[in-house]
């Protein structure tokens, strides 16, 4: 009996002091750790940092940023724990979430996959979430507003003396198909793209989180494939009109009468006035942005856009200037496209807005404009007071053309 005890005894005693040169290097680290703010945690991030993280605030993680274990160092071999060496699995997680990871290396999958944690999307999701919906929502409810207290001022803009009888073409077959392939698109890809945005908000708490996915999921198919018709057709519109939408000293009278659209004067205009004008190129303009960051998109990660953009910004001191200071060049593949979706939304917002204008003035707004897209002839009074230098020009072409030729071609 005092045998066996005595034995066991003997085994306790040799089991620590063959384990106290382990145990010694952990009591160390441990009183070695600096006193960091994430202590508490023991070097986590505190419930605070998560909560004001996910409130888009920026979080001071230089304690947990610096706090990544010293695998490299020939003391932390020396006195090698375990397969870390002197670094712990914190550490490790720590050193990798903060890109500080030197012994970790991807080989396969590219720059995306070498990027393992990345805490820029909490920042996209927030401004997704937040300011994106708020203003953007706004921004569409706010123009509707304005164009209804628009329209019960001043009313419809009527023919004055009515229409005449006679009708004169505005539009040929081909660029009325080119507008309505672009309208119709525009339409599909604003109404989907409203639903994948405001679905979560707006859908999923009436109809239930199943009906959302679904909605979600034939808006998807629908704006995917629809761009193409939206791209296509802002070519074809493009090459069709740039000739007449180059400004002139004409859009300077319509400039100094403000359009005729406060009073009654029509000042004269070509085939497009100086309104036109600016709806044809913000199309343009604000339709090939949104074509190139939706590309982006519909390719992920093939088309990175905005680090070499910002560095572009940078190069001209704009950003600084206005107290944004230098813009970030250095961006993961993930944050490229972070930022390629909320550019792509903001631009759509903006030109969502600019075609409800248009959309009204082209409808309800204006007696006799929607002829001009829909049968392609309008009426010549309509024509005469709203394109009096076009409507002189047809004329003239018509009776210098061969009698019996065709209808000359509205110019
Ligand atoms: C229901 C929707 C729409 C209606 C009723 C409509 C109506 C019209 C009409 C009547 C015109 C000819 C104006 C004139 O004779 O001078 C026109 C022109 C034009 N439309 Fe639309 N449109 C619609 C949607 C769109 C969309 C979605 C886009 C582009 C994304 C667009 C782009 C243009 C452009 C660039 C012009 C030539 C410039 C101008 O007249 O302002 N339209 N539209």
């Amino acid at each position: 009996m005092i045998r066996t005890i005595l034995a066991r005894l003997m085994v306790a005693l040799v089991v620590s002091v063959t384990m106290l040169p382990l145990a010694l290097p952990l009591a160390a680290q441990e009183v070695d750790r600096p006193e960091t703010e994430g202590s508490p945690t023991g070097g986590a991030p505190t419930l605070e940092d998560i909560l004001a993280r996910q409130r888009g605030e920026t979080v001071d993680d230089s304690d947990r940023r610096a706090n990544i274990g010293d695998p490299d160092s020939a003391a932390s071999i020396a006195d090698q724990l375990g397969t870390l060496g002197g670094a712990s699995d914190p550490d490790l997680w720590r050193s990798i979430r903060f890109n500080e990871e030197p012994n970790m290396s991807v080989s396969a999958g590219g720059d995306v996959a070498k990027v393992l944690v990345q805490d820029g999307g909490m920042a996209w999701y927030n401004f997704r979430a937040g300011p994106l919906r708020e203003y953007g929502g706004w921004l569409l409810i706010g123009t509707i507003a304005v164009l209804a207290l628009f329209f019960l001022i001043r009313g419809r803009i009527r023919i004055d003396g009515g229409k005449s009888g006679r009708t004169v073409t505005r539009f040929q077959f081909i660029e009325r198909m080119a507008h309505w392939t672009l309208a119709g698109s525009f339409i599909l890809l604003g109404l989907t793209g409203l639903l994948t945005l405001f679905g979560r908000v707006a859908i999923a708490p009436y109809l239930g989180l199943d009906a959302n996915a679904w909605l979600l999921h034939i808006s998807k198919l629908i704006h995917n494939n629809v761009s193409w018709a939206f791209m296509v057709s802002l070519v074809v519109v493009f090459v069709m009109w740039v000739a007449h939408n180059i400004p002139n000293k004409t859009d300077l009278v319509w400039i100094k009468q403000a359009g005729g659209i406060i009073g009654k004067n029509h000042p004269p205009a070509k085939k497009f006035n100086f309104g036109q004008k600016i709806i044809f190129w913000s199309v343009i303009v604000l339709g090939v942005s949104v074509s190139v960051s939706g590309l982006s998109l519909l390719f992920p990660f093939e088309l990175p856009l905005f680090a070499k953009t910002f560095g572009i910004l940078n190069d001209t001191g704009l950003p600084q200037w206005a107290g944004y200071g230098p813009l970030p060049t250095a961006l993961a593949p993930q944050e490229e496209m972070q930022f390629a979706q909320l550019w792509h939304a903001i631009v759509a917002f903006v030109m969502m807005a600019i075609i409800l204008a248009h959309i009204y003035i082209g409808t309800v707004g204006m007696e006799g404009a929607f002829d001009a897209m829909g049968s392609g002839e309008v009426d010549e009074e309509w024509a005469h007071q709203h394109h009096a230098i076009w409507l002189e020009e047809v004329k003239e072409s018509e009776a210098s053309a061969p009698k019996g030729g065709t209808t000359t071609p509205a110019e």
